[in-house]
């Protein structure tokens, strides 16, 4: 079984249910207490073992780049003020060089096109998939849990949360089928 190195995290969207927030910002950028959204996906990537990041990106998308760009006056002003905790924070969060790839999504026609013009740069390899606008707390990254349970079944692996039954009209759902290797079967899915 190949190991799952690459991880693609779409950042191509609209974002039109956060408007007016997401008119020129994008909604990955929007930030929970301290660091922006798609921080916490890439996190929890590098966690679960990812070594490469794909980001599908679109038009008024190019902060999220910068964010994970180095920045060297900002770095500079830092260690002359001798502000070392900002400085660590900037340089914990940078991905190591070569760690990242940035492909144009040029007209947002929705996540499975997102995800097919990272085919490329995946190729032929089993890949994770983040999508970084929705973040769950406590207890170990989900993607890593995510990765061992591939890891045990070989299958195509979804990570699933509950919710009330007055909120499925929300949300993408799956019908529950038998337990396989800490995880269960999806019987049904309604999108
Ligand atoms: P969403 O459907 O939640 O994103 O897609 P959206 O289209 O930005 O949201 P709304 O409905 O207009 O508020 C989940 C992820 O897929 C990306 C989004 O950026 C988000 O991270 N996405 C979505 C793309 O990259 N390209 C698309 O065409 C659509």
């Amino acid at each position: 079984m190949k190991k799952i190195r690459k991880a693609v995290i779409p950042v191509a969207g609209l974002g039109t249910r956060f408007l007016p927030a997401t008119k020129s910002m994008p909604k990955e950028m929007l930030p929970v207490v301290d660091r922006p959204v798609v921080q916490y996906a890439v996190d929890e990537a590098f966690e679960a073992g990812i070594e490469h990041i794909v980001f599908v990106t679109g038009r008024n998308k190019a902060v999220i780049e910068d964010y994970f760009d180095l920045h060297p006056e900002l770095i500079g002003t830092l260690e002359q003020t001798g502000k070392k905790t900002q400085l660590e924070a900037l340089e914990s969060m940078l991905p190591v060089a070569g760690a990242t790839s940035f492909i144009r999504q040029q007209s947002p026609q929705g996540l499975g096109h997102a995800v097919w013009c990272a085919r490329e740069v995946i190729g032929n390899e089993p890949f994770a998939l983040l999508l970084p606008d929705m973040v769950s707390f406590g207890g170990r990254g989900c993607l890593a849990e995510t990765v061992e349970l591939y890891e045990r079944t070989g299958g195509n692996v979804i990570a699933v949360e509950r919710c009330e039954p007055s909120e499925t009209n929300k949300y993408g759902i799956v019908g529950r089928g038998a337990e396989i290797g800490g995880g269960f079967e999806v019987k049904a899915m309604v999108e």
